[in-house]
């Protein structure tokens, strides 16, 4: 069967890209990552992209206007690139840019992002200083689909973790970045396979034969 044909977009680091390209190497892995588009110039992402031998493309957000207009105007080459490479899904990684609400609505069940708290909590930025200055006893990450307002899309998969006495804001980020790692991959199998999907409803309907209630990681697909 053809591979669901991904497009992974990101601003930096691109560590969830790497986990995201790691999977996809495998043979029996139902997607592939065929575009790698950052919206910065120098991220570090763009050389993982190369060194797996993934198409990468540079669409610089500086060179567009400001607000809803530039927004659109930076869109437009983002969507012939998507459309030249005949793209199913968006993943998000690491993607520090609002998009307009056409394009969220066009990509509505095709885009998802992963961000590192147990959603609905903590949106937005510095995740980890406020997690810790909450006094959260449990933390994690999300994966969702991209909805109009920030970090606020259906819900695929969450995977949490203890947050430590000793814990600041940098350790905490470093071990839930590794769930990141995890439950990125593991919900775009789900999607690519068909099992998971985004419903009317706004909620995402699971195929009765996964467990999500299993572990505490979500969702768990068998085998
Ligand atoms: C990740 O922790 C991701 O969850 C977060 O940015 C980091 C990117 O790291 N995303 C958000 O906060 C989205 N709201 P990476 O470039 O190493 O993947």
């Amino acid at each position: 069967m053809a591979k669901t044909r991904v497009a992974v977009l990101f601003s930096g680091r691109g560590t969830n890209l790497q986990a995201l390209l790691d999977a996809c190497a495998a043979p029996d892995f139902p997607a592939e990552i065929a575009l790698a588009i950052s919206n910065r110039p120098n991220a570090e992402g763009l050389a993982r992209a190369a060194n797996a031998g993934v198409e990468t493309r540079v669409i610089d957000h500086t060179e567009f206007g400001k607000g809803d207009e530039g927004r659109a105007a930076f869109e437009a080459p983002l969507q012939e690139a998507l459309d030249a490479e005949s793209i199913d899904y968006i993943c998000l990684a690491g993607f520090m840019r609002l998009f307009t609400a056409d394009f969220t609505r066009a990509w509505r069940g095709r885009m998802i992002n992963v961000h590192p708290s147990l959603l609905p909590a903590f949106r937005g930025l510095s995740v980890h200083e406020r997690t810790i200055e909450s006094g959260a006893k449990i933390a994690g990450c999300s994966v969702h689909f991209v909805s109009s307002e920030v970090d606020a899309g259906p819900i695929i998969g969450q995977a949490a973790l203890a947050v430590r006495p000793e814990d600041t804001a940098e350790t905490l980020a470093e071990r839930i970045l590794a769930l990141e790692h995890d439950l990125y991959p593991a919900c775009l199998k789900l999607l690519a396979e068909g099992k998971a999907r985004l419903g009317a409803n706004d909620r995402v309907t699971f195929d009765g034969d996964l467990a999500p209630d299993a572990t505490i990681m979500t969702p768990m697909a068998p085998g």
